[in-house]
């Protein structure tokens, strides 16, 4: 198959995608998060093409993408206000809800759960195609299942070029790491994976707020949890991958004495000049945590080479958008943490 490379303000690149979405195609889809792999989510064979590409496992269930908050109501039933507010507050935009589904969404699609996830990305093309497609997308991030998410076209056609019909060429998304999901189908609105939306703005509106321990903590594989996607290894290159907590000094002075030929160092911007004998790969600017939300799953990506033994990583710490960074990259090191302040 020919993967069709659209860009994004390309003039038919709405109507040809939508059309392949309408006809049980395949289209990698931009959004402000990471690249989605989108097919109509609604149409159960279109649905199992998403899991085939991916190599994902069917236990692990889809989040609906929609063009128009109002568009909840035909997937979901019993939508407490609460999810009115988050929609008021953060839609369009990186936050996705689980809600209760209606019939018309297919079990393939929710993994058999009774829930669904839905989001209403911030891409203006992704959200004319869902409209002019006429149905909900399901996308899961385009990536191959357990490898770095796409955040660029180069990455989605890297993982699936001539394996499904189309991408959407929107150029690297702004967020870089996936939507923040919350769970509203419980007495307590629960967090089950951090993101572009911080704990702290969904806290601002709900007033209230449960930690999942699939964010905290590695879960095992057999696990029954919230969010299916959240006990598989993840995120991650081949490698080993090792974080280093503690000072700028003495994470280096750590990471410098086992250093091996084959190594690499994940690291900020800010430390480059400290590791320049560790072929170090910088993500972005601990100064500025979007910047490094930005470049995790790019640097991840670059780290997936077979020559690459080990990687020693940086992770920065406190809340916003930094906490979505530190989840992400704990499950890429299978949360393998050095603590370099109590190793000297
Ligand atoms: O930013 C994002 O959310 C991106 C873009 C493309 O929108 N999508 C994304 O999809 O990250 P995916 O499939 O890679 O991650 C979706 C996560 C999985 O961990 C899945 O288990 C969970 O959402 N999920 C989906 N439906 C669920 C449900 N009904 N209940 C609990 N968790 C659910
Ligand atoms: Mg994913």
């Amino acid at each position: 198959m020919n993967t069709l490379l659209l860009p994004a303000h390309g003039q038919n690149t709405a109507e040809v995608a939508a059309q392949i979405i309408r006809n049980g195609g395949l289209v990698a889809i931009p959004t402000e998060t990471v690249y989605g792999l989108g097919a109509d989510g609604l149409n159960p064979e279109a649905v199992a093409k998403i899991f085939i590409a991916k190599g994902r496992p069917q236990d692990n269930p889809l989040i609906l993408h929609v063009a128009d908050p109002s568009q909840i109501e035909q997937l979901c039933h019993h939508i407490p206000d609460s999810a009115y507010a988050l929609a008021k507050a953060f839609w369009p935009g990186p936050l996705t809800m689980v809600l209760p589904a209606r019939a018309c969404v297919p079990a393939c699609t929710t993994a058999g759960l009774p829930t669904v996830a839905v989001r209403c990305p911030d891409n203006a093309v992704t959200r004319q195609i869902i409209a002019l497609a006429g149905v909900p997308i399901a996308a899961p991030s385009a990536n191959l299942s357990g490898k770095p998410s796409t955040t660029t076209a180069e990455h989605v056609l890297h993982d699936h070029d001539g394996k499904i019909d189309a991408v959407v060429d929107g150029g690297p998304c702004r967020v870089g790491v996936e939507s923040t999901i919350v769970d509203l189908t419980e007495e307590r609105p629960r967090l089950l994976r951090p993101g572009g939306i911080t704990p702290e703005q969904l806290l601002a509106v709900l007033g209230d707020l449960v930690i999942d321990k699939a964010v905290t903590a590695q879960i095992d594989k057999d696990a029954v949890v919230k969010a299916p996607g959240m006990k598989y290894r993840h995120y991650a290159p081949e490698c080993q991958v090792i974080i280093v907590s503690g000072s700028r000094e003495q994470a280096a002075k750590y990471i410098r004495s086992h250093f091996a030929p084959g190594d690499r160092v994940l690291c900020f911007a800010e430390e480059l000049a400290l590791y320049t004998d560790c072929a170090p790969l910088a993500y972005g600017l601990e100064a500025d945590a979007s910047t490094l939300s930005a470049g995790l799953f790019a640097a991840l990506r670059q780290l997936d080479d077979p020559s690459i033994s080990r990687v020693f990583a940086r992770c920065p710490v406190g809340g916003g958008i930094a906490y979505a960074v530190q989840n992400r990259l704990k499950k890429a090191a299978a949360f393998q943490i050095v603590d370099a302040e109590a190793e000297v």
